[in-house]
């Protein structure tokens, strides 16, 4: 018996239409993504990692294959995935415990407050809560966007690029504390990133994802424990076997284009 909240994709196929021309943009997706597990994907721009959290997410249903939560087709958004993008989106005119709140599901006013606070409290913003989006940092206003990815609960949350823009200390010390809220929620995070050190800081497996179309090209399991020691040799070794599939990806993808 599969554990109940498993993610299920199988024979993902996913085509867009430019110009009257059909692109295919990712192929023969297969992937199982456990009850809190963490799962990285790498790849180069334009290879599809968007498209396929997003579809994830249930934000578009033209696809061939299925998604899969539960056994049940994912049909639409739903308050069980949540989803952080590479800029906060935080809605500007309302403060930080507006926008966590935005899209709470429908619960009691002195529910909802405690839901919000909890939230809050998670990412690290309390005392923030009344502050509009222009008066948070960068990091601060992306912990923001988190708690309101979390506050209805999700299953899963999915993580697009959630670290990119910020400075690299700032962005080391954000993936400790994305590894801190993921071990207390114990939901599975899906994250993207362009940054491989991260992926495999954070990742109980890195996905590589080769470009035109997007494929699997191979999944590394990341069999240490945490927290993560960077400068470690098994580290290291890790980092060395992605690398080296990117390497084997820009000679192909050089070759073609010659
Ligand atoms: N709505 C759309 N209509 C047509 N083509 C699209 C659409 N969305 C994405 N694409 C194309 O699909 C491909 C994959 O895009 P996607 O955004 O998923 O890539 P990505 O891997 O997330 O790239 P990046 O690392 O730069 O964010 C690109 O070639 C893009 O132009
Ligand atoms: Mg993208």
């Amino acid at each position: 018996m599969e554990k109940l909240g498993t993610l299920r994709v199988e024979n993902l196929n996913k085509k867009f239409q430019v110009e009257n021309k059909e692109i295919s943009v990712l192929e023969n997706i297969n992937l199982t993504v456990s009850p809190g597990e963490f799962v990285s994907i790498v790849g180069t721009s334009g290879c599809g990692k968007s498209t396929l959290l997003r579809l994830i997410v249930g934000l578009g249903d033209e696809y061939q294959g299925n998604i899969l939560l539960d056994g049940k087709r994912i049909n639409g958004p739903s308050v069980n995935r949540g989803i952080v993008f590479q800029d906060p989106r935080l809605l500007p005119w309302l403060t930080v415990e507006e926008n966590v709140g935005f899209g709470l599901d429908g619960k009691k006013s002195i529910d909802r407050r405690k839901i919000i606070q909890e939230h809050i409290n998670l990412v690290g913003l309390k005392g923030f809560e009344k502050v509009y989006p222009y008066k948070l940092s960068g990091g601060m206003a992306q912990r923001a966007a988190i708690a309101r990815a979390l506050v209805n609960r999700p299953e899963i949350l999915l993580l697009d690029e959630p670290l990119g823009a910020l400075d690299a200390l700032t962005r080391m010390y954000m993936q400790e504390e994305l590894e801190k809220i993921w071990k207390r929620e114990g939901i599975a995070n899906i994250m993207v990133t362009h940054d491989i050190e991260e992926a495999i800081y954070l990742g109980d497996k890195v996905i590589i994802i080769s470009c035109r179309p997007g494929k699997i090209k191979r999944t590394i399991p990341v069999p240490l424990s945490r927290p993560r020691d960077r400068d470690s040799l098994d580290f290291i070794r890790i980092k060395e076997e992605v690398l080296k599939e990117f390497h084997l990806q820009a000679e192909q993808y050089f070759s073609y284009a010659i």
